[in-house]
């Protein structure tokens, strides 16, 4: 069957990040790779973004209907995870083009969040963290086994999208907010009430041609270095109480007399190194003044207490 891998080290990873006794920072006592040099998340640095004029529009197939089948949600120990394979109709849902380098057949998504106190992205945004991120996985097509992928650059092509709080709920994330209820506990799972067309959960569709490429890793041990990014430009609305719902509602696994609530799930960001994020074809261009176009005469009157005001 299809890869069964990626559970099983979602689930056995709190085990092992206890076992250790530290959270990201100490996983590359773990594994050598968390270590390594093009390891995600990463901060996106709007300033410094290379556009590339070849990443176009995503093919985007089976985003656009829903499954027959059962979603099955999972409380997994470490996030809130939504199965996508082992459906039939699973087999159609696909990305491509967008400068993928071939189709990728979409595995699982999961969310990592923050805390009431806090945002919980994993990428940032000119070094701001969101208050959520969604990631769906997709594993090559010509691999057959996530173990046989996670030995290739562009073995796996994650998409992630940002939140932020809106006033209105955001009525596409309706069901799988009322299943969190159902998976407090690490380990259960949930048969959702419906399954629902995923292009829904993602922005809006005029806007999915808006986003940051780059070449990283699992934000989890083993952090393989397998995966081509997508970071979408626009976030997804959520409300307040749907954005509590994952913070209040869902524990990481019992460990002591008291129940540990599921929050700060997310990985901080790690060093780019050499590697560069690029601006896809319809990204917009950075806000405010790249560093590098701004001339030191501009500077200097921008900066000046003379210059006239606005
Ligand atoms: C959290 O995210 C919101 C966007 O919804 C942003 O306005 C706010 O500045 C972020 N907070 C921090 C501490 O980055
Ligand atoms: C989920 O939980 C609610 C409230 O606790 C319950 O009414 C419902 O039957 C549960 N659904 C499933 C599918 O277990
Ligand atoms: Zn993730």
């Amino acid at each position: 069957m299809g890869p069964q891998g990626l559970g099983i080290t979602f689930v056995t990873l709190p085990l092992v990040i206890r076992a250790a006794a530290g959270g990201p920072s100490h996983w590359k006592e773990l594994k050598a790779t968390c270590g390594g040099s093009k390891q995600s998340p990463v901060n996106i640095d709007r300033r410094r973004l290379q556009r590339d004029s070849g990443l176009g529009d995503i093919v985007f197939e089976g985003y656009d209907q829903a499954p027959p089948g059962k979603w099955r949600l999972v409380n997994n120990g470490h996030t809130v995870m939504l199965s996508l394979e082992g459906e039939p109709a699973s087999e159609h849902i696909a990305i491509s083009g967008g400068g993928l380098p071939g189709r990728y057949r979409a595995l699982q998504l999961h969310f990592h969040w923050g805390s009431p106190a806090g945002n919980g992205s994993e990428h940032t945004l000119d070094g701001h963290q969101l208050p959520m991120e969604l990631h769906i996985v997709h594993i090559n097509a010509k691999y057959r086994t996530l173990g046989e992928a996670k030995g290739h650059p562009s073995g796996l092509a994650v998409l992630g999208c940002f939140f932020q709080v809106s006033e209105a709920p955001n009525p596409n994330y309706n069901t799988i907010v009322s299943g969190l209820r159902n998976i407090s506990h690490a380990g259960q799972s949930v048969d959702l009430a419906s399954t629902f067309r995923l292009s829904t959960l993602l922005p809006r569709a005029s806007r999915l041609s808006r986003y940051y490429r780059y070449q990283g890793s699992l934000t989890t041990p083993d952090c393989s270095e397998a995966v081509v990014w997508t970071v979408f430009e626009e976030p997804v609305d959520i409300s307040w109480a749907q954005l509590r719902a994952f913070v209040n509602t869902v524990y990481f696994p019992a460990s002591g007399a008291v129940p540990l609530k599921m929050t700060n799930n997310y990985r901080p960001p790690q060093p780019l190194h050499s590697r560069k994020v690029f601006a896809s074809r319809d990204a917009t261009s950075s806000r405010g003044c790249p560093g590098h176009l701004l001339s030191p005469l501009l500077l200097l009157a921008l900066l000046s207490p003379l210059s006239p005001s606005p």
